[in-house]
């Protein structure tokens, strides 16, 4: 075969046939095909789309380009969930060690942030001591032991998509059902999950903005787990306003911390317990309820000990910025929109992501709402506060908070319109 070939194909939208995909994703692997043919061919896939013939066999071209991962000799029947990335969705934290204490364990293997969207590693490194690096035996050996183990997905795992997603995440070919669904499921196919829930977000603050898209990927990324024997079911959740009242790393633990005490922002315990219970339901296992083992503070203790077991001390103060800036709301009235877009590239350019790859980010940047959509305000309260350790930071902070949010006077969610802050 000749990249160029495979290139030409794909851009006059032919169909790529099965040895064409399988040479082409190991080539590029292997350093054969080159970065610039592999964006070129990115951008055809792009723009010309895969049928689901294709997007399975890439999928399982990707899956073989490393090792697979088997928990079938653990004593736990195994669960895990993926969310296609938002702002504020700190979920993971108080999610894994819930279903851990329902007696399912989950090998949940993590990312970074990528653009506005934050990445659990990032969150979880916030925490004294903690460490995101395991070996395959010390994961095995945590998932064993306490049922819960949240980690960076080790080199060997599905290194096509490694290469790939770096480069698409330079040559604007994120945004494409075919490379996202199978960037997500050959790395969740080859972890050995024995099922998965998939939370596919749509809404300005999500990768797929608009939910027909969002099902879309949804389906393919469904069909793609259940042919290879993973049973897999999807939700569709919301994503145009951040989850919970905060977007950041040191905060988002704070608030995970919260929900696993009984407590915190009503959507993300909403979210937790429904995803709780359907990652139950995909292990076969639901003999209990996730709200009452939340409510019973045994999650809590799984929490303490997958902390610890990674190093970390659950019971450390968090970091705390050096300096805070405070939005202030404008006018009275009900917070009809709170745009996730915006909060989130808020919270990315305070330094809780990063502009360039490998960069360190800043443990305690973040944005902290004290408003959700909905909510009364009253002319001169905070609406947000931004935290950061370089306060040169703030401007292009408050810059992207722009026109993000509306206040009105009507009654939201009650028919009413609401207006721009008046
Ligand atoms: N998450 C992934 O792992 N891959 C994508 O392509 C998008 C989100």
């Amino acid at each position: 075969f000749d990249a160029v070939e495979v290139i030409a194909a794909k851009r006059d939208r032919h169909e790529l046939t099965d040895p064409q995909i399988d040479w082409v994703v190991d080539a590029y692997t292997r350093g054969i095909v080159a970065d610039e043919q592999m964006s070129a061919l990115a951008m055809a896939i792009l723009l010309n789309g895969m049928n689901r013939r294709e997007i399975s066999r890439w999928t399982h071209a990707m899956i073989a380009s490393g090792e697979r991962m088997d928990f079938s000799s653990l004593s736990w029947t195994t669960s895990d969930k993926h969310s296609t990335g938002g702002v504020g969705d700190k979920i993971t934290l108080p999610l894994a060690p819930l279903v851990a204490a329902c007696g399912v364990a989950v090998p949940q293997l993590s990312g970074r942030g990528l653009g506005h969207t934050g990445g659990t590693l990032d969150k979880l490194e916030a925490i004294p001591g903690w460490r995101a690096s395991l070996t395959n035996e010390e994961m095995m050996a945590q998932l064993e032991d306490i049922g819960a183990v949240i980690c960076a997905a080790g080199a060997g795992l599905a290194p096509a998509d490694k290469k790939l997603y770096a480069l698409r995440d330079v040559t604007g070919t994120v945004e494409a059902i075919p490379l996202i669904a199978s960037s997500i499921m050959s790395k969740k196919i080859a972890e050995g999950t024995g099922s998965l829930v998939l939370d596919v977000k749509a809404g300005s603050g999500a990768f797929m903005k608009d939910v027909d898209q969002a099902r879309e990927l949804a389906e393919t990324m469904v069909a793609l787990g259940n042919d290879a024997g993973v049973t897999t079911v999807a939700l569709l959740t919301d994503m145009s306003t951040p989850l919970g009242l905060t977007a950041g790393n040191a905060c988002e633990v704070a608030e995970a911390v919260d929900v696993l005490a009984g407590g915190g922002p009503a959507d993300v315990v909403e979210l937790t317990v429904a995803l709780a219970r359907e990652m139950l339901a995909a292990a076969g296992k639901d003999d209990r309820d996730p709200a009452d083992v939340l409510a019973s503070g045994a999650a809590m203790d799984v929490w303490k000990r997958m902390i610890r077991a990674q190093g970390g001390d659950p019971d450390a103060p968090l970091p705390v910025a050096k300096e805070t800036h405070v939005v202030t709301a404008p006018t009275s009235g009900t917070l009809t929109r709170l745009d996730a877009m915006g909060v989130g590239v808020a919270a990315w350019r305070l330094g809780a992501g990063r502009s360039r790859p490998g960069e360190q980010v800043q443990a305690a940047a973040g944005v902290v709402m004290h408003a959700k959509p909905g909510d009364a305000v009253t002319a001169g309260q905070p609406l947000l506060t931004l935290h950061t350790d370089t306060p040169e930071r703030f401007d292009r902070a408050v810059a992207a908070l722009d026109g993000v949010y509306d206040i009105g006077d009507g009654l939201y969610g009650a028919g009413t319109e609401g207006g721009k802050a008046s």
